[in-house]
């Protein structure tokens, strides 16, 4: 059986914009939307841009929008996503600059968690003991704790967040995430500068809590409530 595929095509030396170009492709067992664009790109394009990795929902670079939805290419199955609609759409991600096809300019997004200095800030040495988090965190704040250090940073949420549309200097729910993970870590010493800039102007106050970022999270991070826990940290 043959399904119909259409796929954003833009090649800045060629195009003035993108357009949608039509694909019919063979469904296999088990097909993801990854597996529907190696097949094109072998066998019909292999101009097609998109990018991969791992192939196993690790490394967050495939990345594209199916059908509307910001979804990782190599976790969504085919035959799901023809429930939904009976052709499928694959476009790049909304919320960043096209370089080519379905490849997108990551870099503001990798600035932006630059900035929240996702790394332990400590100057004095740790006491020589197991730091036990249970002891300072409770168990919402330590599951949310694991949760966060399970983002792959792929950006769907980033995508998904409708708030982004409207201020495209809000934070968003994976930057949010980034900071939830140091501002709870009981040995880091930024604490204030954290809270500062997860709360400042286009900060975490910012967010409309729609949760759009929690259902399309691929890896169950709970954006939201990372960010309700530091908006309650801020208001101690
Ligand atoms: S929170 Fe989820 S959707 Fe957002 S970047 Fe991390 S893994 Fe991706
Ligand atoms: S809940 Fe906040 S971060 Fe999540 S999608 Fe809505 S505005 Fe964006
Ligand atoms: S290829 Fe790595 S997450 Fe999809």
């Amino acid at each position: 059986m043959n399904i119909p595929v259409k796929i954003f095509r833009y090649n800045p030396e060629k195009d003035k914009s993108g357009h949608l170009v039509d694909y019919s492709v063979q469904l296999e067992t088990g097909m993801s939307i990854l597996a529907v664009l190696h097949q094109i790109h072998d066998e019909q394009d292999a101009t097609l841009a998109y990018r991969f990795s791992c192939r196993g929902a690790i490394c967050g670079t495939c990345a594209v929008t199916v059908n509307g939805i910001p979804r990782l290419a190599c976790k969504t199955q085919v035959t799901d996503i023809l429930q939904e609609r009976e052709a499928i759409y694959i476009e790049p991600l909304t919320h960043f600059g096209v370089i080519k096809d379905l490849v997108v300019d990551k870099r503001p997004f990798w600035q932006a968690i630059e900035k929240t200095m996702p790394w332990l800030v400590r100057e004095k040495e740790l006491p020589d003991e197991r730091l036990n988090y249970a002891e300072t965190l409770n168990k919402m704040q330590l599951d949310q704790l694991n949760r966060s250090a399970d983002c792959i940073k792929c950006a769907v949420c980033f995508a998904g967040c409708p708030k982004i549309d409207e201020e495209p200097e809000f934070i968003g729910p994976a930057i949010s995430i980034q900071i939830y993970r140091q501002l709870f870590d009981p040995r880091d010493e930024n604490t204030e500068k954290r809270l500062a800039y997860s709360t400042s102007e286009k900060g975490v106050f910012a967010c409309d809590k729609h949760a759009v970022c929690v259902k399309v999270c691929p890896k169950d991070c709970r954006p939201l409530r990372a960010i309700t826990f530091i908006q309650n940290r801020a208001n101690k």
